[in-house]
């Protein structure tokens, strides 16, 4: 299956509005939700025709990826006649993009969708690579389907709405993208720590592009996920702890926003960059090449020690776990690892780095490896 799409750095629109002429679809329809009907529309409304048919989901952030909203949005195309010639443009975050594309992927077995991505998050990971989704049974993106989008415009002047800590959390996926690849287009943004308007800013909204661009090459050379120990699977780098911990949170009955998804993966990649530094000196203990390899595992520490300040951890997550113990609180994480190894019929696989830039999936750690690597990065944390 070919999951390939452009992706063009669109801040006038120019490519959609290019797009549409030489395309002339049937329809045109916008799908936004209540925020980004008031924050994004307004950039982008000089490119969308008057004929245009504006749908407006009655709830926002992930609330919208729901079979109500996909249901209710089925019935909309229905009623205004979209067609396979028509064309469904999707703007907003990852939530709307998700749902916007397995809804447009399915209607007719495929009408075609442009995404225009309204957060950090959604610029740099969750409108690249075709995979579209909804939750079900409070389970996340259960029902779906991988479907390339027609065209994604990237434009960082919807940047200016969102919140500091949006922007960190959404930061979290676009320095995943770095750490993986080590892309020297990237490398200017790896010392924002934030705030919004801090410097380096401007570095790393000029390099939204290029870090959507390392995602989509990695999908392309491993569209559907197949390769187990390298392709689209470096992309979980981080997420192996951090969906643990955003599942600790869960449980602990939270509202809703306590811990982005992005502050869980920061948290993850430092306990993999501290594993991968330990790692990375025993081979170096081992081979007899320690020097070379301290100063390799000493920059791995550094980007840890770098995530922590630019994606804190929340300081309810660190009061409930320092009240639970570490020990405690890292075994929790550690058997939601193994349920979800167990569900799927294999083992706790991590992603590695042997320097900043090379990513090995597949890994193993040993309990006792990861503990030390949790009490390393939350000895940080509470610095
Ligand atoms: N398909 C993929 O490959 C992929 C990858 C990563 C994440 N995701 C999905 O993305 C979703 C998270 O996306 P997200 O982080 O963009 O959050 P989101 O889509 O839930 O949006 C968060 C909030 O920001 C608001 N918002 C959007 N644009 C704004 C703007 N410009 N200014 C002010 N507010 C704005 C939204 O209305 C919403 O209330 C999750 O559902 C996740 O599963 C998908
Ligand atoms: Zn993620």
């Amino acid at each position: 299956m070919n999951l390939d799409h452009p992706i063009h750095e669109d801040p006038e629109f120019d490519a959609l509005d290019k797009y549409m002429t030489e395309k002339k679809p049937s329809q045109v329809v916008v799908v936004m939700d209540r925020t980004t009907e008031k924050c994004a529309l307004p950039l982008i409304a000089h490119v969308i025709p008057e004929s245009a048919h504006p749908f407006v989901l009655g709830d926002d952030g992930e609330g919208v990826k729901s079979i109500e909203h996909a249901h209710a949005l089925w019935q909309g195309f229905e009623e205004v006649g979209v067609d396979r010639s028509s064309l469904v443009i999707a703007l907003g975050g990852g939530a709307v993009t998700d749902l916007v594309g397995f809804v447009a992927g399915t209607f007719m077995r495929g009408v075609p969708c442009w995404l225009v991505p309204t957060t950090l998050l959604a610029m740099v990971d969750a409108a690249v690579g075709g995979k579209t989704g909804i939750n079900m049974a409070g389970a996340k993106n259960r029902v779906g389907a991988f479907c390339a989008p027609v065209g994604v415009s990237v434009c960082a002047n919807f940047t200016a709405t969102l919140d500091d800590r949006s922007i960190r959390s959404g930061y979290a996926e676009h320095q995943k993208h770095f750490l993986i690849s080590g892309a020297p287009a990237l490398e200017v943004t790896r010392r924002w720590a934030g705030p919004k308007d801090g410097p380096g800013m401007e570095s790393l909204l000029a390099s939204v592009a290029a870090s959507a661009g390392v995602k989509m090459a990695i999908v392309r050379e491993d569209p559907l996920e197949q390769k187990t120990r390298g392709g689209r699977a470096v992309l979980n780098f981080g997420h192996t702890a951090g969906h643990a911990l955003e599942s600790w949170a869960m449980s602990r009955d939270w509202a809703h926003g306590d811990l982005t998804h992005g502050e869980a993966v920061a948290w993850g990649m430092c306990v993999a960059l501290h594993l991968s530094a330990d790692a990375v000196e025993r081979a170096g203990n081992k081979a007899g090449t320690w020097d070379k390899n301290d100063l390799v595992a000493e920059e791995l520490r550094q980007e840890a020690a770098h995530l922590t300040k630019a994606v804190p951890c929340p300081a309810n997550v660190l009061s409930t776990i320092e009240a639970q113990g570490v020990k405690e609180f890292a075994a929790e994480l550690w058997a939601t690892m193994e349920h979800d190894k167990k569900s799927r019929g294999g083992k706790i696989r991590w992603v590695l780095l042997q320097k900043v830039g090379d990513a090995t999936a597949g890994c193993d750690v040993s309990f006792k490896e990861y503990l030390s690597a949790v009490q390393a990065v939350l000895t940080t944390e509470s610095r």
